[in-house]
């Protein structure tokens, strides 16, 4: 079945290097389409070209955060959520079968992952590495059954997991035409799973050997400052005016 990875991404200084290091991870999975979506208004052509570079089959979209988050000054922003429905509407489009799953363009992904989710009936979950105390989020699996889910903050949610620790068939999503990820920071993935119904945390496909394997980190780049401008006038026809572009 082929596999549709759906990465947001959006501008900062570890752009380029989140998406060449992914790229560089997807180039080794067979039969996958990625969908980049940035969070911008128009598209860039540095990550045209990483991309085209790549070899890989992809679509490269934007989907801008909506301004009245955007410009929030205070809380949480739902990051990314533009960016996965986008990619959500593109699979309804142009996919008939198969399955998906989000992939942020900063975690760290184990070959073996794509392997075992490409299979997914319905839903699919498995455990997430954090960097975090609490170290992983991942469904508890008693006597093999499902029996609850593990996660740093469980909040109230009935699918406590991480948006990294699951993945979908693209046939059960066509047949919920109203699933959709909201606009609710913490709640972006129990929120989509919620519209998915009818589908109970029971039903879930437990991967990676029952849960007792981690085949994706949520792993974080280090933020810093932006790097600043080049003095044109001193390093004028240098390489660094093109390195800086
Ligand atoms: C966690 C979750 O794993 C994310 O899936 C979730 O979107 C996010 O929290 C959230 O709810 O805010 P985290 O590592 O904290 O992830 O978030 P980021 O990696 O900063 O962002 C998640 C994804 O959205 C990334 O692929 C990133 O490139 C993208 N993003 C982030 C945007 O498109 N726009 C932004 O303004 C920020
Ligand atoms: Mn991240």
């Amino acid at each position: 079945p082929p596999l549709f990875i759906i990465t947001p991404t959006y501008k900062r200084p570890e752009q380029l290097a989140e998406l060449t290091r992914l790229s560089h991870t997807l180039m080794h999975v067979p039969n996958l389409t990625w969908l980049v979506i940035e969070d911008a208004y128009k598209r860039n052509d540095l990550i045209e070209e990483l991309l085209s570079r790549s070899g890989l089959r992809y679509q490269y979209m934007v989907a801008p955060m909506p301004v009245e988050f955007k410009n929030k000054t205070r809380g949480p922003k739902p990051r990314g959520v533009s960016n996965r429905n986008k990619g959500l509407q593109w699979i309804r489009q142009n996919a008939k079968s198969g399955v998906f799953y989000f992939a942020d363009d900063d975690n760290t992904y184990d070959l073996e992952l794509f392997k075992q989710i490409r299979y997914t009936k319905r839903v699919s979950m498995f455990p997430v590495g954090l960097i975090t105390k609490a170290g992983v989020s991942s469904p508890i699996v008693r006597n093999g059954v499902f029996s609850g889910f593990y996660d740093g903050w469980i909040g109230g949610r009935k699918f406590a997991v991480d948006m990294a620790g699951f993945a979908v068939s693209v046939e059960f999503l066509l047949l919920r035409p109203h699933a959709v990820m909201p606009f609710k920071p913490g709640f972006e993935e129990d929120g989509f799973l919620k519209s998915l119904s009818p589908f109970e945390p029971k039903q879930v496909e437990l991967l990676a050997t029952n849960c007792t394997k981690i085949l994706v980190w949520h792993t974080q780049t280090k933020k810093n400052e932006p790097s600043l401008p080049i003095d044109m006038n001193k390093y004028n026809n240098s390489n660094l005016i093109m390195l800086k572009k």
